[in-house]
């Protein structure tokens, strides 16, 4: 009984959280800058190597981090680099920052470039984005690259 009163209790807790703490932890919904509409073709990688993908769309090394996604509330991903890959063989890193198979293009950046500018039209926040310093996570947005 005591067991089943403790799992009530952790499970409205988890019910009455705000919406908004919900969405500034999930990443899942927070959207990205498009770095570009294509992969990203890159052969200097081998077997036990540790890359960190951008997933943000900001940094200045892509597609890999380096560091710039602060404060934006996205995070790079770890790709370690497995057994099977030949020397110089060319991966395909995704660059619109989109794909549902990261790091690699999954080709969801055909057509997107409509998606985004359409929701980016769109925003809510749309009239403060020249306030933005650097990412507007609900659209996309970014100041010229
Ligand atoms: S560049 Fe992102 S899916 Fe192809």
């Amino acid at each position: 009984m005591l067991t089943v009163l403790r799992f009530s209790s952790e499970l409205l807790s988890l019910v009455a959280r705000k919406p908004q703490e919900e969405t500034a932890k999930n990443t899942d919904v927070l959207y990205s800058a498009a770095t570009q509409y294509f992969p990203y073709a890159i052969s200097d990688v081998k077997e036990g190597d540790v890359k960190y993908w951008c997933r943000c769309g900001l940094s200045k090394d892509q597609p890999w981090c380096d560091g710039s996604h602060k404060g934006t509330g996205i995070t790079p991903m770890a790709w370690k680099v497995t057994a099977g890959r030949a020397p110089a063989e060319v991966a395909y890193i995704c660059g619109c920052k989109h794909t549902k198979n990261p790091p690699f293009c999954d080709g969801t950046h055909n057509g997107l470039k409509e998606v985004v500018e359409t929701r980016q039209s769109a925003c809510a926040k749309r009239d403060g984005h020249a306030q933005d310093c650097k990412l507007c996570t609900r659209c996309g947005w970014v100041p010229d690259f």
